[in-house]
């Protein structure tokens, strides 16, 4: 049974004497791709606390924080079905007992890409994360690369300022048709959805090139933002290759890095990437894990 927490100090008191404490911070309306990180958390660690908070810090003006999609008994059976000991839930005031003076801010990393259309977003990424690491003292946090630059910032963020953590970055989740999954992909009607197909498409064009021998950066971002411009309903914000942990612009393929794209669909911004990994083999390319296809429903 998962166990629904609302305090730091309760959910301390049930990390303490309990062996490895894994963490899996969310922002709720749990998908499968939350759930392959409790999933990962669970073998990982003796006890796997997924926290539930709509961070109204990390949402920019006119973005969605209103209606970003809340539905904890919902959230509360998928982290439980994926292996969860503990939900925290915290209030606005258990997680900001006063406005906030002190915020964490990184002074590389997060001026490119989704930081250029959304300035004020990994600051408020940053300073939650950190809330989060500080006052429930995890042995082990997961995240997705799903949201490759987050992932850059939360593992320089623990560096820096010592966390005892180990940052652990988890495959992307698709549908079966390439749609990464996302909690806002329900804002999509199916005309949208179509659309939105895009970001995913170009990408996978990017990696069968990069397998071909294509690894100017250049050359990659071309047919990823072709992809997305092909879309009508679909906007492009970017197509770009970035190392993946100091989210330097690059120009080849060389080391760890990440060709990321955004998009807007309607009011929906999205965002994916294809991850490209220096291996003893060489680099290879993390195109992320594939759901099955839906059973049709009976008619
Ligand atoms: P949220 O968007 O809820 O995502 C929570 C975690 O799930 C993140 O680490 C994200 O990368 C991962 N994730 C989302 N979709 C995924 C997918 N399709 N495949 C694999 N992993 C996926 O990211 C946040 O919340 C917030 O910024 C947070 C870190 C909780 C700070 O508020």
């Amino acid at each position: 049974m998962v166990e629904i927490v609302e305090t730091f100090a309760d959910v301390r008191a049930r990390h303490s004497d309990v062996g490895t404490v894994g963490l899996v911070p969310t922002l709720g309306f749990l998908h499968e791709g939350h759930s392959s990180l409790i999933r990962t958390a669970r073998s990982a660690c003796d006890i796997v606390t997924v926290s539930v908070f709509v961070n109204p810090l990390q949402f920019g003006e006119g973005e969605d924080f209103d209606r970003y999609p809340r539905d904890i008994d919902r959230d509360s059976h998928i982290a439980a079905a994926a292996g969860a000991d503990i939900v925290f839930t915290p209030s606005l005031s258990e997680m900001f007992p006063e406005p906030p003076v002190t915020t964490v801010t990184l002074e590389a990393l997060t001026d490119a890409l989704s930081g250029r259309s959304r300035p004020t977003h990994f600051a408020g990424v940053a300073t939650v994360v950190t809330k989060l690491f500080a006052g429930l003292q995890p042995d082990m946090a997961f995240f997705g690369r799903k949201d490759a630059q987050q992932l850059a910032v939360v593992t320089r963020l623990a560096a820096d300022l010592s966390f005892p953590v180990e940052v652990v970055g988890c495959p992307i989740v698709r549908e079966f048709d390439g749609l990464a999954l996302s909690s806002r992909n329900i804002y999509l009607n199916d005309l949208e959805r179509r659309a939105a197909l895009g970001l995913s498409r170009g990408l996978m064009a990017v990696a069968d090139a990069f397998e071909s021998g294509t690894v100017d950066a250049e050359s990659l971002e071309g047919i990823a933002y072709g992809a997305m411009a092909a879309e009508h309903l679909l906007e492009p914000e970017y197509a770009e290759l970035h190392d993946a942990y100091s989210v330097v612009n690059l120009n080849t393929v060389d080391r760890d890095s990440f060709l990321a794209v955004a998009g807007r669909v309607g009011e929906t911004r999205l965002i994916d990437n294809i991850r490209f990994d220096l291996t003893d083999h060489g680099i290879v390319v993390d195109r992320g894990v594939r759901l099955p296809r839906p059973v049709p429903e009976p008619t």
